[in-house]
């Protein structure tokens, strides 16, 4: 399925993605509470691109820019929100970019509340997230980037099956430290890692 057919109007709202435990659609207003409270966490904030002082206008202007949108456009970024699926409460969210030299390939990002940590839930929520790229918008590949230092990134990256880039990493100046950057990829051909997730 080509991205721009994944439309509201012409094919349906894919969303929410559903697994055992949890509910995965994009981000919209009524998150906003929650996820602004969790990036200003100075624990969640330490790998990421943005700062713990991260404000309720900043998470706005995020939330309202990715409205009606269902897959981002090449260069763009969508945030998704992982939800309790019991609950409602919002856990985290996945980050998805759409490469921009390809339509078919993306970037994923993973980030969950310390509560909700060392569940298995970004593991179980990412690979339903795979499982869709894979099979509904026809990605060949999925890629992630991460801080070498960032050890549970690494774990769930490992175990959903992301092969490590090691010719394609980099070394930057990441607030204010000399950081390793480590490229990570699956690919269609991979196959998804069998585990926790129930398709429903
Ligand atoms: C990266 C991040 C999402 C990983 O979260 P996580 O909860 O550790 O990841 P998983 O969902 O894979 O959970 C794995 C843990 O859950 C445990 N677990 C419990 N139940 C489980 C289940 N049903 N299935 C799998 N694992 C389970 C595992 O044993 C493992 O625990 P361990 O780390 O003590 O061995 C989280 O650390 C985070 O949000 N960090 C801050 C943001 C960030 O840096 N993001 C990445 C930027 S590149």
């Amino acid at each position: 399925m080509r991205l721009d057919r994944l439309t509201p109007d012409t094919s349906g709202m894919p969303y929410p993605l559903l697994t055992e435990r949890l509910t995965i659609e994009p981000m919209t207003m009524r998150d906003l509470a929650s996820f602004v409270t969790y990036r200003q966490d100075p624990e969640i904030a330490r790998y990421q691109s943005w700062e713990p002082t991260f404000s309720t206008q900043q998470g706005e202007k995020l939330i309202t820019a990715q409205e009606g949108v269902l897959l981002p456009s090449p260069g763009e970024w969508l945030q998704l929100a992982i939800h309790d699926r019991t609950t409602g409460e919002l856990l985290g969210d996945l980050a998805v970019h759409a490469i921009a030299v390809t339509e078919r390939s993306f970037e994923i990002g993973f980030t969950l509340a310390q509560p909700h940590q060392g569940k298995g839930i970004a593991r179980e929520a990412t690979q339903r997230l795979l499982e869709f790229l894979f099979t509904e918008a026809d990605a060949q590949a999925v890629r992630a980037s991460c801080d070498r230092r960032n050890a549970p990134s690494v774990a769930l990256l490992d175990a959903l099956g992301f092969r490590a880039r090691p010719t394609e990493g980099w070394v930057e100046s990441f607030k204010g430290e000399k950081v390793s950057v480590d490229v990570f990829e699956i690919t269609s051909k991979d196959g998804i890692v069998e585990n926790v997730v129930t398709r429903l």
